[in-house]
């Protein structure tokens, strides 16, 4: 947690733990409705939606949502151009609490949506962690879901290592083994 403020992360993986392909597309085998539904239902009750520049969740309520835009291109944060609820925040420049600040979000849940640096740097700080899997798609030399996972290590494993622990599995589309986890951190 963070201060008020519940963060959690959302990815759906390849059976080899791949977010994209090496050029950062997201492969058809890696898209699904029924993850589809939960994410943007996720995200209409999130206070904030965090990601890379090249990442974003879509859907027709994107516009309207509180975002952070993580981009070397700012100096710390400023506003984006493209967006009115959003700001560009280069962590270089400025803490995440200095960023959430500045955005005014709710106190509830920041939800985070990649890409793989961006997971990577939140995993001290997740709540919980909802790992999506699509068991039939392998995307060899794609971008992995955190920058540690690989021959050696699968994205569990990272969880894992990282003081989170699995719930139970649900199958929300099993004729296509979709299958979605929410990982999360107990709170002493
Ligand atoms: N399957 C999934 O669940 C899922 C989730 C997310 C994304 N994706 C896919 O994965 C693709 C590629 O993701 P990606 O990892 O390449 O991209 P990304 O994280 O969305 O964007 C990378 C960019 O974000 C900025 N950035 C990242 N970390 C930063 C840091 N620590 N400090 C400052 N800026 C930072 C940089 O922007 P600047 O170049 O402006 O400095 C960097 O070039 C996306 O296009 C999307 O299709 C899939």
């Amino acid at each position: 947690m963070i201060g008020p403020h519940h963060i959690e992360g959302y990815a759906i993986v390849s059976a080899d733990g791949m977010i994209a392909d090496a050029d950062g597309v997201m492969p058809a085998s890696i898209k699904n409705d029924a993850d589809q539904k939960f994410l943007q239902a996720e995200m209409d009750r999130a206070a904030a939606v965090v990601h890379g520049r090249y990442s974003h969740e879509g859907g027709p309520r994107a516009a309207f949502r509180k975002r952070l835009i993580l981009t070397r291109r700012a100096a710390s944060i400023a506003p984006d151009p493209s967006y009115p609820n959003a700001l560009l925040w280069n962590p270089s420049g400025a803490t995440f609490a200095q960023a959430i600040s500045a955005l005014d979000a709710a106190d509830s849940t920041i939800a985070i949506i990649g890409g793989t640096d961006v997971f990577g740097m939140f995993l001290p700080l997740y709540d919980a962690f909802h790992l999506t899997r699509a068991a039939f798609a392998t995307i060899p030399g794609g971008r992995p879901v955190f920058p540690q996972v690989g021959p050696d290590a699968t994205p569990e494993d990272v969880l894992a290592g990282h003081g989170l622990q699995p719930g139970r599995r649900r199958d929300i589309d099993p004729e296509a083994g979709i299958t979605l986890t929410t990982w999360e951190r107990r709170h002493e």
